[in-house]
């Protein structure tokens, strides 16, 4: 092909001498995703100019037309009004030319002592940052409405299980603090992870820095970074904080599946602990009864997406010789994708555990049903003086007897009980109901409403100090 030939029309093209061939040029772009990313190009765009004319590279003249031209293409943007084309590659050529379009040849200034390099890994860190502070506040209005619920339903008694098997006694609003203390501890892995995201790569240029004498504090600082990073290379290659920021958000994803979990069982016409309310629920086509819990389930099934997300994050990186390859353009639909599903999902549980409605006496009677006060029969001999592996075997007889009798331990007389051991006098039977075994768990992070109390009146607090 000719020179002629050559479209030339590439930011890139002077040493090409023939047009991209329109796959390879379809196959390149990122355009069609990264666009989103262009609040925050234009941020970076215009903190770099104004330190290239802190510094003495650019005049203040160019500088002003520089910013109020990208200024003038963000409410394009926002308007609807701008062409993004596909030949332009990303969202970081696309502005570029668009501003020497609109400003004429000053445009072409911007782009001295930078590469897109530094520029997009700007731009990914401005973009998670603010993620960040988005899904920080969910994950806030989430453990407040846990809260809510907990303090509502600090009596309500149901089976806790282990094993799925019935297991013990436990107030259902200690069972919502428990998902309160896993979000607590993914909250703080966001803000542990912010630390690290929150640092300026903005000079590294294409990798070995610039020749340029810019100040990168100085952009650091304009764009609200706690620093500028250490070294070039590592600089335009790294994606370690979306890695972390992808586990951060896995986890936040098992824990919603793991909840989810829950209410689908809860739901379900064996349990019968909970109502969700119909706007979360959806019907069947077939079965006029059904009331399906989808956004649960749903919820439940995201989680694996998001830990896909994960995985081809690191997949992604694991290969990489320093600095930039363009593999690293593979990171942005993960991590979009992975925080719009994140940012659903705490939406829908916010919405969701304020209309969460308990069916006290079906978990009442659920728990009257496993044993789940046989520990506190066992606890009650020990406190007589056997020891407790005796004391264990003792309970174990009686629960097989009771089985065969069909009946719960509460139920058997006391001539009866006595059978299994001398010690079981009347004062048995106020260990062997659901409210006492519940109260006697009154120790630092038990069941005991009391507790349970003290628990959410801590944990109000810690959201205040926030
Ligand atoms: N679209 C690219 C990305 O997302 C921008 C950086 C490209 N740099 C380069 N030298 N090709 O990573």
């Amino acid at each position: 092909m000719s020179q002629d030939e050559n479209d030339n029309s590439k930011l890139w093209g002077g040493r090409f001498s023939e047009s991209t061939d329109a796959f390879v040029e379809r196959f390149t772009a990122s355009v069609n995703f990264d666009k989103r990313l262009y609040r925050y190009d234009i941020e970076g765009s215009i903190a770099h100019a104004r330190m290239l004319a802190k510094v003495g590279v650019l005049s203040d003249a160019e500088y002003a037309q520089i910013s109020s031209g990208l200024e003038a293409i963000q409410s394009d943007i926002e308007s609807d009004k701008f062409k993004w084309d596909v030949g332009l590659e990303d969202v970081h050529m696309n502005i570029e030319a668009a501003l020497t379009q609109r400003i004429g040849d000053v445009g072409k200034k911007l782009h001295t002592g930078r590469s897109r390099n530094d520029q997009v890994a700007t731009d990914i860190r401005l973009y998670v940052r603010a993620e960040i502070d988005k899904v920080t506040a969910q994950i806030d209005e989430l453990q407040a409405a846990l809260l809510d619920v907990a303090e509502r339903e600090a009596e309500t008694i149901l089976p806790g299980f282990t094993h799925l098997q019935t297991a013990q006694p436990v107030s259902f609003g200690h069972h919502m603090l428990a998902w309160f203390e896993m979000l607590d501890r993914d909250y703080q892995r966001l803000l542990d992870c912010r630390k690290r995201v929150n640092l300026s790569p903005l000079g590294a240029a294409a990798l070995a820095g610039t020749t340029f004498p810019i100040d990168r504090n100085y952009t650091a600082e304009l764009l609200g970074f706690d620093a500028p990073t250490a070294n070039s290379l590592d600089s335009v290659s790294d994606r370690d904080f979306a890695i972390e920021l992808a586990a951060a958000a896995s986890l936040i994803m098992t824990h919603l599946s793991r909840f989810s979990e829950e209410l689908v069982l809860w739901t379900s016409a064996q349990f019968d602990f909970i109502e969700l309310p119909d706007r979360f629920c959806t019907g069947s086509s077939i079965m006029p009864q059904k009331k399906n819990p989808d956004v649960p389930e749903l919820i439940r099934g995201k989680s694996g997406r998001v830990t896909g997300h994960l995985v081809s994050l690191l997949t992604l990186m694991k290969s990489q010789p320093l600095a930039y390859n363009k593999d690293n353009q593979e990171d942005k639909e993960p991590l979009f994708d992975l925080l719009d599903t994140l940012k659903d999902c705490l939406y829908a549980y916010s919405n969701m555990m304020p209309a969460l409605v308990c069916k006290r006496e079906n978990m009442r009677s659920a728990t009257l049903k496993g044993f789940a006060t046989a520990t506190d029969l066992a606890d009650y001999l020990v406190k007589k003086g056997v020891a407790f592996r005796d004391a264990h075997e003792v309970v174990g007889s009686a629960v097989a007897a009771a089985i065969a009798a069909n009946k719960d331990l509460a139920e058997l007389s006391l001539s009866e009980l006595q059978d299994f051991h001398d010690d079981i006098a009347e004062d048995v039977f106020g260990v062997l109901t659901l409210e006492g075994s519940l109260n006697a768990r009154d120790h630092l992070g038990g069941t005991a409403p009391r507790q349970v109390r003290t628990a959410i009146a801590q944990a109000r607090e810690k959201l205040q100090r926030r």
